[in-house]
């Protein structure tokens, strides 16, 4: 086809994807073009709004390094990090839901034992707070030795891997004990705004938008034959959790961070007095769950062909 129009133009693309062999590949490329192509339509893109675009890209890709991923942080903002989250983990009835993983995750944090003290190093202070709960099965079996990976920012906002000056900080990996729960010393998380001294900032600015994240604590949750859940705990009032600019909220992950006001209870778990404590128990899907719904996938694929 020679006389490409703005009518046969998509089809002649797609028909060039004939000799594709990975059958997955050729279905993604296929609707990203179709999708492309429609958007550039359906807003009838000038060619100074698409160069605006291609700049805006390029300078996307040229604030990225190995500590910042202006990419992930422009999928997160535009709600794409969230919906693959929510196309990829439909938790069974009963279990934790996932949220996004988000940049600040680093493999390999120091262990603790159960009740450790996250905040022994810590540079910034906050209010003290106890934070406890199982880890259990949907059917509420509780598991022992399950590993939980646990993060959150400094009072200021800032996690200790965006600060030079700081070394691991409100992070570590903790397991269940003999009863399937885990116990430990942190602050109390406090709400914060995702960097915007790039690209992302500027387009958050003219879409009219904060950038502020709802107070949270990430988790990801982890115990052979169970499904790994990343998630997070939101703190229940925070004026943020209706905005959250990476559209991560989920009813089910807010929680209160009751205050203790009992001298015999610090004491009895060596906090001062008075502190904050929350109550947070993970319930895992049973592995064979994601199996089941890998092969569901797999036969609708099939039968969509
Ligand atoms: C976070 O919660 O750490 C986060 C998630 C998405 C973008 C930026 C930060
Ligand atoms: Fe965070």
């Amino acid at each position: 086809m020679r006389q490409l129009t703005d009518r046969n133009l998509t089809d002649a693309v797609i028909a060039r994807l004939a000799d594709v062999k990975d059958p997955r590949f050729k279905q993604i490329m296929t609707s990203l073009i179709k999708h492309l192509h429609a958007f550039a339509r359906d807003v009838e893109l000038t060619e100074e709004e698409w160069f605006e675009g291609i700049k805006f890209l390029t300078a996307i890709g040229q604030k990225c390094d190995d500590k910042r991923q202006e990419f992930i942080l422009l999928s997160d903002v535009l709600g794409l990090s969230s919906l693959v989250v929510a196309i990829n983990h439909p938790m069974p009835v009963g279990a934790t839901e996932s949220t996004v993983l988000g940049p600040f995750y680093v493999h390999g944090a120091a262990e603790f034992e159960y009740g450790a003290d996250l905040t022994k190093n810590a540079t910034l202070h906050g209010e003290p707070t106890w934070v406890t709960g199982r880890v259990l099965s949907i059917d509420g079996k509780p598991i022992v030795s399950a590993t939980l990976d646990v993060w959150q920012a400094r009072a200021n906002g800032v996690y200790d891997i965006q600060d030079p000056d700081s070394e691991f900080e409100l992070r570590g990996r903790l397991h269940t004990n003999a009863d399937g729960r885990y116990a430990f010393r942190t602050y109390k998380p406090a709400f914060y705004g995702v960097p915007t001294d790039g690209p992302v900032g500027e387009i958050l600015n003219r879409m009219g938008r904060h950038p502020m994240r709802p107070a949270h604590m990430h988790f990801i949750v982890s115990a052979p034959g169970y499904q790994q859940v990343i998630s997070h705990v939101f703190v229940a009032g925070d004026p943020y959790l209706d905005s959250d600019t990476v559209f991560a909220v989920k009813n089910s992950l807010i929680a209160e961070f009751k205050k203790v006001d009992s001298p015999e209870e610090a004491s009895k778990l060596g906090m001062p007095s008075p502190f904050l404590r929350l109550d947070w128990d993970f319930r895992l899907a049973p592995a064979t769950a994601a199996k089941a719904r890998a092969t569901i996938a797999a036969s609708d694929a099939v039968g969509a062909r």
